[in-house]
């Protein structure tokens, strides 16, 4: 038989085999824990920041972004020429995330609660917090902030975790936590 005539028997004519529905029920019901598991992570998992985005626009962001550094910055970091910002305890702290840096450096208490606003200002970009291990979408357009609460003094890098050039791999950041 040659692969240019139609086939003898047309498989979704078919009747579905019993172990084919087995298949089936499984993936389902697999499906609706996984969806249940999606809201009870989301208030028990130890990763999963809670966290709001709203609209914006790089213009927008980086306005914002700016007053910050500027009413907040306690020095600039010699090695990177980046501004060093205090966030005031209790405050929000703004993050810009752009080819290929992450801007400005922040620094934090240890217990007190932020709330950070990361936006980017070109394209995908992935907030990677290590070595704690928190993950985020960075999205032009848009300004996720995420509460926070740093449970440990130290320096804590930001690696990008999402391809975005060919400076991806330099685009490192950092935050200290006091
Ligand atoms: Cu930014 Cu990869």
């Amino acid at each position: 038989m040659s692969s240019i005539l139609p086939p003898s028997r047309l498989w979704w004519k078919e009747p579905i085999a019993k172990t084919e529905w087995l298949w089936i029920g499984i993936a389902f019901v697999w499906g609706m824990i996984m969806f249940v598991m999606m809201i009870y992570w989301h208030i028990y998992g130890k990763q999963n920041l809670s966290n709001e985005a709203y609209k914006t626009s790089p213009e927008m962001f980086a306005a914002k972004a700016e007053k910050f550094i500027a009413e907040n910055t306690i020095r600039t970091e010699t090695d990177m020429d980046i501004p060093v910002v205090k966030v005031p305890p209790g405050g929000d702290g703004y993050l810009i995330a752009r080819l290929w840096n992450w801007y400005p450096i922040l620094e934090l208490e240890k217990g007190q609660e932020y709330k950070i606003h990361l936006s980017s200002m070109d394209y995908n970009h992935g907030f990677s917090l290590q070595p704690v291990n928190i993950n985020i979408q960075v999205i032009p357009g848009y300004e996720h902030v995420v509460k926070m609460t740093p449970t440990s003094t130290g320096t804590f890098a930001i690696v990008c975790n999402e391809y975005c050039g060919i400076g991806h791999h330099t685009m490192l950041g950092r935050i200290y936590v006091k």
